[in-house]
């Protein structure tokens, strides 16, 4: 999402990611060939999905959620090796390496603002609060890649409902943790520190939104916000913001990160809107990492049930 200097641009990211990441999965395949045709290994042991090991604990009494989408499921190393989290960097690839030793516990949330039950509250108790559910969301981001993802969560509004918002709260503030000392790209001007978004009251309690934990049936891994994030499936994804330590209910609009670094570039509602273009290229069509050819992107990201929440509202002026 920075503007680059053409020195400081990689050869990883002129050419797509998608073919990057295929050419990458087709030279390892051909070695993974070559040694299965030396050993005598079959492929299809080395490439089982075992092989591919995910990372974290596994999460029990995870139950199918009807808001999931059928599509096809981003490979998990893609979705956990192409990853923006500019605490670690702003290189897509490195916060998989960078996050590896974050400290995820212990893990405190204060929720306080215009709610009658402020309080702290540890992350453990938080994910107990309702049983986890596999919500399986695309996920686009603005810059025009996109991804097919299990996560596992609950309504955020399962929260919000436990803690009672006063009548004048119109809007819920996140805040992600500022640790200089574990995040390495908090030491450098990038962005405003600590990161922070946004919601209006009623996109919160939206059903669709998601208090997440978890991916692929495991904790959430370091590098895609763990120990716990939300997830807006309608809008692009910079609104969902990683590794959450402050959830404040305002009557003000809160100043999201992204808008305070270039207003005219990230407005605070940012839903997925394929008619307005960014001010440096279009949001027509989205390339699912793993894929060649680019896709139409839908309106909302294809979740029309969240229409009646703009309805009047000219989302060119509010993008
Ligand atoms: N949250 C924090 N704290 N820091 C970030 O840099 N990046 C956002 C969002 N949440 C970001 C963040 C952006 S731009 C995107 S596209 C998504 O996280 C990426 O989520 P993923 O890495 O799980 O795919």
């Amino acid at each position: 999402m920075l503007i680059k200097k053409a020195e400081d641009i990689r050869s990883s990211e002129i050419t797509p990611k998608s073919v990057y990441l295929n050419r990458r999965k087709f030279l390892a395949g051909a070695a993974l060939a070559g040694a299965a045709a030396a050993t005598g290994i079959g492929l299809r042991e080395i490439i089982s999905p075992s092989a591919t090991a995910l990372a974290g604990n596994k999460i029990n009494g995870i139950q199918k959620s009807p808001l999931s989408t059928t599509e096809t499921v981003t490979p998990y190393k893609d979705v956990t090796n192409y990853n923006n989290y500019y605490e670690f960097s702003t290189e897509k690839d490195e916060p998989a390496k960078l996050a590896q030793k974050f400290r995820t516990r212990p893990w405190k949330v204060k929720i306080d603002g215009l709610v009658d039950k402020k309080q702290e509250l540890d992350v453990d108790a938080i994910i107990k609060m309702a049983p986890p559910e596999e919500r399986i969301y695309r996920h686009r981001c603005v810059e025009g890649w996109s991804i097919v993802v299990p996560w596992v969560g609950f309504s955020l509004s399962e929260v919000i409902k436990r803690v009672n918002p006063t009548s004048k709260a119109k809007f819920v503030e996140f805040t992600t943790i500022l640790d200089k000392t574990q995040m390495p790209g908090q030491q450098r001007n990038v962005l405003e520190w600590p990161y922070v978004e946004g919601l209006r009251m009623d996109e919160a309690m939206h059903p669709l939104a998601l208090l997440c934990f978890g991916m692929y049936g495991e904790d959430l891994p370091n590098q895609d916000g763990a120990p716990i994030r939300i997830i807006v499936p309608w809008k692009y994804g910079f609104k969902s913001a990683k590794a959450i330590v402050h959830i404040r209910f305002t009557d003000k609009q809160p100043l999201n990160t992204w808008n305070i670094s270039a207003p005219m570039e990230y407005g605070f509602y940012s839903n997925v809107n394929p008619n307005v273009d960014h001010p440096r290229w279009s949001q027509a069509k989205e390339r699912r990492l793993g894929e060649f050819s680019k896709r139409p992107t839908l309106m909302f990201n294809g979740y029309d049930q969240v229409a009646s929440l703009y309805s009047g509202m000219d989302l060119k002026k509010n993008f």
